[in-house]
């Protein structure tokens, strides 16, 4: 289960609504990399781990990633409230508003609404820790490329911050794949005691 706290993991405090800023944040949470399916897809994957730390950190990890997904919420309705018709208008931003006002809806910055095969679960151990690592990255050139389009310091912060995660993520599902890989190891022991590796060989 989980306990809501009442507050964003870190600040999303936004001045100025910008249409065109909202409309690429957007792919944070409905995109191919984006927060919705990482929390998902290691909020799946754990029920197949066989290592209770792997399992741990998928929670963990998965959990976190679910207030990261509430955060890019918060910076996509604060850059879309309050804005009149006229500053719609004639923006990228004006497609999503006729399917969803300024709802938020988990959508890619190319507007390709959100899918499953996102989640990833494959229901092996290295498997799923690679996809992990990989999506990590993926995450992170997807950060690298929205702060490369962001001026405003009101939104660069948070998508900072958020770059900042997937690294740390990264490290510590590397260090899973590193302890899952010595687990798989220590079944693979080699003796030289000569009868027993006669009895090996037969
Ligand atoms: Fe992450």
């Amino acid at each position: 289960m989980w306990q809501y706290e009442k507050k964003l993991q870190y600040p999303v405090k936004i001045a100025n609504p910008n249409p065109k800023l909202a409309q690429l944040i957007i792919t944070q949470y409905g995109g191919p990399d984006g927060e919705l399916g990482a929390s998902l897809r290691y909020l799946s994957q754990r029920y197949s781990m066989p290592y209770a730390e792997v399992k741990g950190l998928l929670t963990d990890i998965g959990t976190e990633e679910l207030a990261h997904l509430e955060m890019i919420c918060a910076m996509v309705h604060q850059l879309t409230r309050n804005l009149s018709e006229e500053e719609i208008k004639g923006t990228p931003f004006a497609n999503y508003f006729v399917d969803h006002t300024t709802g938020v809806y988990p959508v890619a910055a190319s507007s390709v609404p959100w899918r499953a095969e996102y989640i990833a679960s494959k229901g092996d151990i290295i498997t799923d820790l690679h996809e992990d690592l990989a999506a990590e990255q993926k995450a992170r050139t997807t950060y690298d490329n929205l702060i490369r389009m962001v001026d405003d310091p009101d939104v660069l912060d948070p998508l900072r911050f958020l770059r900042q995660r997937e690294l740390n993520h990264y490290q510590r599902f590397g260090e899973a794949l590193r302890l899952t890989s010595d687990r798989l190891n220590e079944k693979n022991f080699y003796s030289f005691n000569p009868s027993f590796d006669k009895h090996c060989n037969k």
